[in-house]
């Protein structure tokens, strides 16, 4: 009987699952069959772009996040693929923060070259996955929105690949219900144009307040205000963007904060992050874990302790992305097929909380570089994924800090070096705070 393998998702990191495969097909290894279940009609996950919200074409929760106007908020000196390198694919060296299209053009050229699409069910949403003891395999029921019809396979494996910035968190705060404007979280955004000439109010401090807010102030919207929970973030923001406490109270369409100031804005975008969420996945086999370095419950950040059959990719707070999915993706193949020995579960078990106090004993962003710097570094070395220069992917991830804290509206006009060939990426042809055109023409134009 042959060995059967599903993959939940074919988004980066459920691509990397499939590319893992096939890279090992090539080299004449006999490999599992291989199904990658995709809920929308194309792949690359949150690198599609819609200007769908709220439901997909089936109905089902829209999964897209990314929004128009989005450029990579880190350098893709630190997510370059190390089999599949930016030179190789657009043919020259190209500037270190592309905008969404020229990065999913990126990840498809690999996968094209792969020659993967037959492995992938479009249109197909897992709907349930059950672990049958007896038999020691798994049933995965998926339902085919485009031929509005269920199915129910067998597997030995499954690989849950299906990312988890999809599912807004979104708070309450009193008044909300009653605010003279539009209230909506960042998984909505799609356009900075809409909040042109306006008072914007956003809630968090992360990457999303910060881009979302960055995206409203380029394209003109009259002013940001951000009020955080913990802590600001503290850059030096232009003139119209301010930072203040807490949000308590809205009354109309006037923000109280818990200091006694108050902003009339006209609108609220609650960029307060997103929950890991399962619901095809049953309580013995669904990872529960806070959006951190080290996950709870998984050998090596990918093998489910509780079933060692079931994996999960991409499930950890990222600095590194393409490149830690594909070292993740390596490693679970291998274990799949019989290259890598599990430990005793006792070892395994052990292994996710010496990672959490690891992780908990970090001071700062840049030891949290190093820290999944090193965890790449670590499933690398078990497998055949050509191995690369971490510390310059680390160093690109350290200059990019430092040049935020120089000047957060012009860090992107900044480049490093690959660490997978060595070449110095060119400047941009134009400041990120005067490029309006996002399109993969404009950024690869010569000048
Ligand atoms: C707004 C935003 C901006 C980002 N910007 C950057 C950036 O600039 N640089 C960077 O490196 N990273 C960025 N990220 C991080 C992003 O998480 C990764 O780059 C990457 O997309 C993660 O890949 P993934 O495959 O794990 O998940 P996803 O990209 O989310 O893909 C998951 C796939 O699973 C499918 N799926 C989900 N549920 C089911 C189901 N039940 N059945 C079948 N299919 C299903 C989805 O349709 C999707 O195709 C950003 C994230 C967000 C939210
Ligand atoms: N390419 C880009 O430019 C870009 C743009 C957007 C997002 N992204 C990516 O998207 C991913 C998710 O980022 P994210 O910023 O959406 O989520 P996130 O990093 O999880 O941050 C969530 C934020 O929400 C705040 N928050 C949570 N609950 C809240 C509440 N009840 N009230 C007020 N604040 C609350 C948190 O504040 P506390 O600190 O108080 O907990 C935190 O600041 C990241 O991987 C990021 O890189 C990339």
């Amino acid at each position: 009987m042959t060995t059967r393998v599903a993959i939940i998702g074919a988004g980066p990191s459920g691509l990397a699952q499939l590319r893992a495969f096939q890279s090992a097909e090539a080299k004449g290894a006999e490999v599992p069959e291989v199904v990658c279940y995709e809920k929308q009609e194309d792949w690359g996950g949150l690198w599609r772009y819609t200007w769908r919200t709220g439901t997909d074409e089936a109905g089902d929760p829209c999964h897209a996040s990314m929004y128009r106007y989005l450029w990579s908020n880190g350098p893709k000196e630190g997510l370059e693929f190390a089999d599949y390198t930016f030179d190789e694919h657009f043919g020259k060296p190209i500037a270190s923060y592309p905008p969404r299209a020229v990065l999913y053009d990126y990840i498809e050229g690999r996968i094209r070259k792969a020659g993967i699409r037959d492995k992938i069910r479009f249109n197909n949403l897992v709907r349930d996955v059950r672990y049958n003891e007896d038999t020691g395999k798994f049933a995965v029921v998926a339902r085919d929105t485009a031929e509005d019809r269920e199915s129910e396979e067998s597997f030995d494996y499954v690989v849950v690949a299906t990312g988890h910035f999809s599912t807004p968190n979104v708070p309450y705060y009193d008044g909300f219900d009653s605010f003279d404007g539009r209230i909506l979280h960042a998984h909505d955004f799609r356009d900075a144009r809409e909040f042109i000439g306006m008072d914007i109010l956003i809630l968090g401090t992360s990457y999303s307040a910060e881009d979302i807010g960055s995206q409203c102030w380029k394209y003109g919207c009259k002013s940001v205000t951000v009020a955080h929970r913990t802590a600001p973030m503290g850059f030096d923001w232009p003139d119209n963007w301010q930072e203040v406490p807490k949000l308590e109270r809205v009354r109309g369409n006037t923000a109280w904060f818990i200091d006694g100031t108050s902003k009339d804005v006209d609108a609220i975008i609650l960029c307060t992050g997103y929950k890991i969420h399962f619901p095809f996945l049953p309580d013995d086999l669904r990872l529960s874990s806070a959006n951190r370095l080290a996950t709870a419950d998984l050998y090596k950040g990918v093998v489910w302790n509780r079933n060692p059959r079931l994996f999960y990719l991409g499930m950890q707070d990222q600095w590194y992305t393409f490149n830690m999915f594909d070292a993740q993706a390596w490693y679970v193949r291998d274990v799949i097929m019989d290259r890598i020995e599990l430990p005793s579960r006792v070892v395994m078990e052990q292994d996710p909380k010496d990672r959490e106090a690891a992780e908990d004993a970090l001071e700062d962003d840049y030891q949290c570089i190093a820290y999944q710097g090193d965890y790449v570094r670590e499933l690398i070395a078990d497998t055949d994924y050509p191995s690369f220069d971490i510390d310059a992917a680390n160093e690109a991830f350290y200059q990019w800090k430092k040049h935020k804290k120089e000047n957060i509206m012009a860090f992107r006009d900044n480049g490093y070096v690959s660490p997978m060939t060595g070449t110095m990426a060119p400047p941009h042809h134009t400041k990120w705070v005067d490029a309006m055109d996002d399109s993969m023409e404009s950024y690869l134009q010569a000048d």
